[in-house]
This record gives structure tokens, sequence and C-alpha cells, in this order.
């Protein structure tokens, strides 16, 4: 064989992999403490030869096809044999080549791009590739081939040019898709309406065991181990709907505490008697499964039990995307994360961290966008949960932790950030409303309006208001919708306008969930109100 073609040169030249994973191991050694117990759980696999020719027991290419973080000139595209995905993947430990091709146009007449990447038993089989060299704001389409098998086509979009105005970019954003609660029939219709992007908002999947008696069941108890959450992720991604949207438009992902663990604060888990490390050691293979099976660069590849997901996504001049990460880096929850009679709310240092709090600082201070967007996990308002006397906060979002809040927002304010919107889950609840620095103090100005939507499917079929809601409308002036039912958001923004639609289902207990759009919300640049049709 010709020297330049031997595979693990072909590996070294196109494929990140072989190098990530020397790179994970000096990661490992960096960290200090806790984390570095959990090097141990992933040893460098040995090189072996890669496969160019592989027998699959099955199908490879079970779990679809994923696309995201887009540029001006690309994208990551993914996929991940598994040819038996429920039950570890169905693979050898075996690297195996997979081919890869981007094409102008659905038929693959006109390819522009095309390579070949190695699949690694120490990344699940999974590949990520950045494709770049390509142009502005147009559709592509890609597919991947290995051992005689070929992918479903993905279709994808690059961003506008930066320097451009743009013109009108539509996104849909979601988050919360308990398996066992509902069916995606969400990601059915939000596939009807074109979107140029989707931004998942964490909990992605959820950890808890199998549960009787509900619309669809997880498979064994909770997930503790890679295999676990690899399976999980599997189990999520083998869902038509979820397939098809992905396969449908790039994604930008971030996380909420599912993904590892409810409620866990950086090395911090809810159970008492769970030690610092043993957190550390979990999250380290939840990341990793995290990052297999989404289609993240390799500036989010783990490193032990670090990721950075904090990241920009630019969308031309028109707006940008600050994604936030605010469980890895925040201190613990107030009170022992109990909402109930907790007014220690000032005591907490830390939500986003020193790093990614001055890297999001120092980015709205000099972004040139129209809009800015924060994309990120939980209520920004300080919303009073409690209706009757007093304030009830809750304290695993940001109102729990008032000081980093605090810092964040008077930055806006003092810089004079203008046109700031959040844009939020965890809730699963619809709610529209403006951030001020202290709600409760007459005469204030909100900094910012916050968008949070509803769940994918977490919470089950749920309604239009609970008996409370008017009431909690009533106590927060500044909250100016709230909805309880399932779906996404979708908005449509131009330099001269923001609209949010509200887009909510009649039912995700049954398969002819129908889809209505509840409300329109829009925002004009300048100012920091809402107006709600
Ligand atoms: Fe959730």
């Amino acid at each position: 064989m010709d020297k330049e073609r031997r595979p693990d040169t072909i590996a070294r030249m196109i494929s990140p992999w072989a190098w990530s994973a020397r790179q994970d191991r000096r990661g490992f050694l960096r960290l200090a403490g806790g984390a570095a117990a959990a090097a141990t759980l992933f040893p460098v696999e040995a090189r072996a030869a890669t496969r160019r020719h592989p027998a699959f027991r099955d199908y490879p290419f079970q779990l679809g096809v994923a696309s995201g973080d887009p540029t001006p000139d690309g994208f990551v595209i993914w996929t991940r044999l598994a040819p038996d995905p429920l039950n570890g993947g169905g693979m050898t430990t075996e690297a195996i080549e997979v081919r890869w091709e981007v094409a102008e146009d659905e038929r693959f007449e006109r390819v522009v791009r095309r390579g070949s990447t190695i699949a690694s038993a120490y990344w699940a089989h999974a590949v990520h590739v950045e494709v770049g060299g390509l142009k502005p704001e147009r559709w592509y389409w890609y597919r991947f081939d290995s051992g005689g098998e070929r992918s479903p086509v993905g279709r994808t979009r690059t961003t506008p040019p930066l320097g451009s105005a743009g013109s009108d970019f539509r996104f849909a954003f979601a988050s919360c898709q308990h398996f066992e609660t509902g069916l995606y029939t969400a990601y059915r219709h939000m596939l009807a309406d074109n979107v140029d992007l989707v931004v998942h908002l964490g909990d992605y999947i959820y950890e808890g065991p199998a549960t009787k008696d509900r619309i669809r069941a997880h498979r064994g108890p909770e997930i503790r181990t890679l295999e676990q959450y690899r399976n999980r992720y599997a189990l999520y991604r083998s869902d038509d709907a979820l397939q098809a949207m992905h396969a449908a438009a790039p994604w930008v992902v971030t996380w909420d505490d599912h993904e590892v663990d409810n409620n866990y604060a950086n090395d911090i888990s809810e159970e008492k008697n769970v030690r610092p490390v043993d957190l550390l050691k979990r999250r380290a293979i939840a990341y990793k499964a995290y990052y297999e099976h989404m289609p993240l660069r390799r500036s989010s590849l783990p490193n032990g039990a670090s990721l950075q997901l904090y990241r920009r996504a630019p969308i031309g001049d028109l707006l940008e995307l600050n994604l936030l990460d605010t469980r890895q880096y925040r201190s613990n929850q107030p009170c022992n994360d109990q909402s109930q009679g907790c007014t220690d709310l000032e005591s907490a240092p830390h939500f986003l961290g020193d790093a990614q709090e001055a890297w999001l600082k120092q980015g709205l201070s000099a972004s040139k966008a129209r809009w800015n967007v924060l994309a990120q996990q939980m209520v920004m308002m300080d919303l009073d949960r409690d209706p009757g006397d007093g304030y009830r906060a809750n304290v695993d979002s940001w109102a729990g932790y008032r000081t980093p809040r605090g810092r964040v927002l008077q930055h806006i304010a003092d810089a004079r950030i203008r046109n700031v919107v959040v844009l939020t889950g965890d809730e699963h609840v619809n709610y529209a409303g403006e951030v001020h620095l202290d709600s409760r103090k007459s005469g204030s100005s909100p900094v910012a309006v916050e968008f949070t939507s509803t769940s994918i499917t977490s919470g089950g079929d749920g309604q239009d208001l609970s008996p409370n809601d008017q009431a909690v409308m009533g106590a927060n002036a500044s909250l100016k919708f709230v909805n309880r039912q399932r779906g996404f958001m979708l908005c449509d923004v131009t330099k001269d306008r923001w609209e949010t639609s509200v887009h909510v289902l009649d039912k995700v207990s049954a398969a002819d969930g129908a889809i209505s759009r509840r409300a329109r919300i829009q925002v004009a640049p300048g100012s920091s109100r809402l107006m709600i049709g």
C-alpha cells in the first residue's frame, strides 16, 4: 500500500480523533483532585488498523444524521455507526473508515466537498466532520458511506456572512424531551416551518429509570455507566420525528441538568452523601456521551469532567446567539435547593463562573449585532412564584443567584447593550416577560425581554393555564404571558422586528396531536417591552 494511503496516515490527516484522544488524556492529567480520578475511566484505546470494508451485522446508520454549529462557510456533520443502537451499538473495537459527501443539491449531482474520516470505538463510532469552504446562507445536503452502506441524507444550511444585515432569519427553540411522558409530535410540526436553525436548550435526555404506565418507557435503571448513557441517547435518537428534525436543519445545542443528573450544580449532587469526586466521575461519563451524540465542534471536545459548551453563534449582523452553560460552573443552590421559605438569595457567588461571565460581558460589549441573544437554560426574570404574601424564588434559576444575576444585568444596563433577548428552557411552561434588575422596585425599567419555551414532552399533555397562573401573573407585572401546553417557540427575526410565535399541541399522549399558534409576541428594536398579539 502507498505510504500516503496507509490508514493511520489518513487518520492523522483527516481525522482529529486519534489526536484528540491523546489530548484528552493529557487533559485528564492536568485536572486537579477529583476530576483527575475520572481519567482512569477512559484509557486511550490502542491504535488499531482502520477497517475500510467492514461488514456490519445490521444497518449501521439507524441513528440517522445530524448537523450543527453552522458558520458562513460550513458546519459539523454527524453520524454514529450503530447496527445495534440500544445495546451498546453493536460494533467491535475496530476503527472504521467512514466517507462523507456534501452537495449543493439533494440528488448529489453537484458534490462540492467529500472526504473520509475514522469512526473509533473510543467515541462510540460517532463521527463529527467539520466541513468548511462553502458558500454563505444556502442549503446543502450531506450523507455518509461505510462498508457498502449509505446513511440517510441530511439537509443543512450555512449562516449569512458577517457584515451583512441578512434578510429574514427563522429559527425554532425547544427543550425538555422526556421520552416517557409523550411523543415528539412537536418536531413533526417544526419540520413544516422550514427553519434555518434549531436551538435546543437542554434536557435532551432524562437520566431516570424505566417507569411503568407512561406513554413509552425508558429501558433499565437510572443511567450511570458510559454504556447506559450511550444507550439512552440511542433510545431518544431512535425516534423518527427527532431524527427527521435533525436531518432537516442545523442544530445549536446546550444542556441543562438531566443530561447528567437532576439539579446538579457543578460537582454537587442533589442527593445527599454523593462525594464531589463521584459526581465528577459521573459527569465525565455523561459529558462524553453528550459530545458523542451531538453535532458539536472540536472546541467542545470533552476533557475529563469538563466540556466547553458556552460559545457564540453569529447570524450575520442580524443576531448573535450567546449559548450559555449554567450548570457546569455554578455555585451550589442556596437553601439546599429548597425554594420554599428561602431568603438567602444573595450569597451564591457564581452562576456562569468567572471565565464564562467575563466572556459574556465582553462579547455583549463588542457585539455589532442588531439582536443580542442569551440562549440558555434557566429563567432570568426574578419571578415571585408565590402569589400570596412574601416572595418565593425558584432557587435553581437565576433568581436564586441574585449576585451574579445582578452583575450580568447591571453590565447590560451600564454598557447600554441594546435589544437583549433571553431564550430559556427548563420550566416546562411557556413564559414571556420583561427582565428587570429588580422587578419589585417601583419605576424599574426592563433591560431585556425573555421567552421561556415549554417542553417538547416533559410534563405530559398540560393545559392552557393552571388555577394559580392568573394569580402569579397578577403578582408579577413583568410576566406578560403564560401557557402550560407542550410545543416550541418559532422566532422570525429581521432588523426591524423580533417575533416569537408560541406553538402549542393539544396533546402529546397520542400520535394525532394538533398544533396551533397560541400567541404571537413582538419586540421592536430599542425596546425591552413585549407586544402580545
Ligand atoms: Fe426539563
